[in-house]
């Protein structure tokens, strides 16, 4: 069986699980080189799991000849560029979200995209591969809610994350690039419809650091679709029983919600201080399913030659809708999309 061989940048929080996803877990890929800036990350990965190539330098690794596709998970602000260089390399790339932190790079990393259509390209929106996502878009394309006229999503963050939100602050484009753009990802594909504008609040309430990046701790967008549908949009860094995505629809016949409590598992538990259900403590546990999915759909489209169900127009569309939503917070007005 032919075996697409792998080559990941970027082993930090979300790297090193799909390094580890395409090392241990997709019998049709084969990790064969990882790559950081970090050293110290790059061997423990070599020598933890036996990877023969290892570098600290990304253009280094697109040297290799025995590659065939590129996996980027590394910072935001270096997707870009590294998408056009792998691309301009010969290989298949997936990209972690967001496809980039600038409208303009964004768009110049849709038209290197375009210009290599015989390469694969996937953007890393892996709610659209979460088994209870996926369910839900075949509900509404079904028609069991009638035609959708409001989606509400909430997206917050453990605040036991918060050191890690405000350490990466400068390099994650602010909460509705960084965070809500999953949500309007997700309202385009299951509205199956594009923004036509947004206006947005949001503050620092506890969180005073972010404010130095003009970001906050928690934001709030109301967007309307060109056909009409409405949107409602909460992000926050401050969840305190855990890692809260959830996601309304609600139809013309009827309505759907996903993770309405996120719920860790089927456990109940009971004691003295009464009856307790836990919830998902980060993205790596809620969308664990969704990150293998996601990277299996990559290799499985290059070995197939099938384009991959999100694309760069998705980057683009949704950063589009990220940087309106930035721009109304900071002017404080409707913005409207083209
Ligand atoms: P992180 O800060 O933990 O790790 C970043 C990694 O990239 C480190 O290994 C660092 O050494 C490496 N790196 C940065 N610049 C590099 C360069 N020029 N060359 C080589 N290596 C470089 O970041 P984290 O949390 O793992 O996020 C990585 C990306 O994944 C971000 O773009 C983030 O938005 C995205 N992400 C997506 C999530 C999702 O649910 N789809 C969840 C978390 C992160």
């Amino acid at each position: 069986m032919k075996k697409i061989r792998i080559g990941t940048v970027g082993l930090g929080r979300l790297g090193r699980r799909h390094a580890e996803n395409i090392a241990f877990r997709l019998p049709s890929a084969e990790l064969t080189a990882v790559c950081s800036i970090i050293p110290a990350e790059v061997d423990a990965v070599q020598q933890e799991w036996g990877i023969p190539y290892g570098y600290n330098d990304f253009a280094e690794m697109l040297k290799n000849q025995d590659l065939d596709a590129i996996s980027i998970c590394s910072s935001s602000t270096e997707h870009c560029r590294q998408i056009a260089q792998a691309l301009e390399a010969g290989f298949h790339v997936f990209s972690e979200k967001p496809l980039g932190i600038g409208m303009e790079e964004v768009l110049s990393a849709r038209q290197i995209v375009e210009k290599y259509p015989g390469q694969i390209f996937q953007l890393g929106f892996m709610r659209r591969f979460d088994p209870s996502y996926v369910y839900a878009k075949r509900k509404i394309e079904a028609g069991y809610i009638g035609k959708p006229v409001l989606i509400r999503c909430y997206g917050i963050d453990p605040v036991s994350a918060i050191d890690g939100a405000i350490a990466f602050a400068a390099k994650s484009g602010g909460l509705f690039l960084d965070m809500a753009i999953h949500d309007f990802d997700l309202s385009r594909w299951l509205l199956a419809a594009e923004a036509k504008s947004v206006y947005a609040v949001g503050a620092c309430f506890e969180y005073k650091e972010f404010a130095k990046y003009g970001d906050v701790d928690n934001g709030a967008a109301m967007l309307q679709f060109q056909n009409g549908a409405m949107g409602l949009f909460y992000a926050g860094r401050m969840c305190a029983h855990g890692y809260h995505v959830e996601t309304e629809v609600i139809g013309t016949r009827g309505s759907l919600r996903i993770g309405t409590v996120p719920y860790k598992n089927l456990v109940t538990l009971a004691n003295e201080n009464g009856v307790t259900n836990e919830c998902v403590g980060g993205f790596l546990e809620r969308f664990e399913t969704a990150y293998l999915n996601e990277m299996e759909h990559f290799v499985n489209c290059i070995l197939t030659d099938k384009k991959p169900g999100v694309g760069v127009i998705d980057g683009v569309q949704s950063t589009a809708m990220a940087y309106a939503a930035t721009e109304s917070f900071h002017t404080g007005k409707v913005v409207y999309l083209d």
